[in-house]
């Protein structure tokens, strides 16, 4: 298999977090990658770009290029989680490497699911999620990387934890959106959508989602985490779509 990731690109990318976090910030970032890498592996660090990808042309033209969430944001915004999360599917959509579900792994989540437009990104995360769960002897939780157009795929209703790391621009967003609120929130039950650099946070909140939680800085560099959902929720939206 070619090499997905570019060494070169990435390296760029490391120089401009210290024009973006300060060199304390940076520092921070760096510390968490190598806590959390000797834990989960070192494969999800890198950059692929929109042509590596190797996806249709009117996808990438919506897509972003992968970039893994540093750790650092992980785990500040699982941090936000509600406390019992054991009857949730936590679905990833444009799951990259795998990196985020290898971290939501840690949590009593029923179900993991990765989404991925890029077929070789979808295979790699796969892979890198068996060797984790070879690696540390872990028995599973029962998870699945899908290699489709997010905004193609079924929401299963017993998701309700989302995880979007500005995967996509808010053309592909807003379909997501609307399954999420017509499968989950329209199921009575509370959808959560945690969004890392959140580009588009105008998708949730015109559709009805409230924000939790936000830990962002002037360059709109963190996380915000947003809901919907229960039973009062759902009754606006019927009568909102009626
Ligand atoms: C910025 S990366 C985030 C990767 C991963 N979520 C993480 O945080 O480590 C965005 C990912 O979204 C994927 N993507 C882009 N458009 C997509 C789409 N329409 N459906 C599913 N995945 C998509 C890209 O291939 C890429 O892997």
């Amino acid at each position: 298999m070619p090499e997905l990731k570019s060494r070169a690109g990435f390296l760029r990318y490391v120089a401009g977090l210290v024009g973006v976090y300060g060199p304390l910030g940076t520092l921070r970032l760096v510390l968490y990658e190598l806590v959390y890498g000797v834990r989960f592996g070192f494969e999800t660090l890198g950059m692929v770009s929109g042509d590596a990808l190797a996806i249709d042309r009117n996808l990438q033209a919506h897509a972003r290029p992968y970039l893994p969430t540093p750790f650092y944001f992980a785990c500040h915004a699982f941090r936000h989680l509600p406390a019992d999360v054991s009857d949730s599917a936590f679905v990833e959509m444009g799951c990259g490497l795998g990196r985020v579900m290898l971290y939501a792994s840690e949590f009593p989540f029923r179900k993991l699911v990765g989404i991925e437009v890029s077929e070789p990104l979808a295979a790699a995360a796969r892979r890198n999620l068996e060797r984790f769960y070879r690696k540390w002897r872990r028995r599973s939780p029962p998870w699945q990387v899908v290699c489709c157009d997010a905004a193609a795929f079924d929401v299963p209703v017993e998701s309700t934890v989302f995880y979007f790391a500005d995967p996509f621009d808010d053309t592909v967003m807003a379909p997501v959106i609307d399954n999420i609120v017509a499968t989950v929130v329209n199921a009575r039950r509370r959808a959560f959508v945690i969004y890392v650099h959140p580009a588009h946070p105008e998708v949730l909140t015109d559709r009805g989602f409230r924000l939790v939680a936000s830990e962002i800085d002037m360059n709109n560099r963190g996380f915000s985490i947003f809901t919907q959902g229960g039973e009062d929720d759902a009754t606006a939206n019927l009568e909102r779509n009626r």
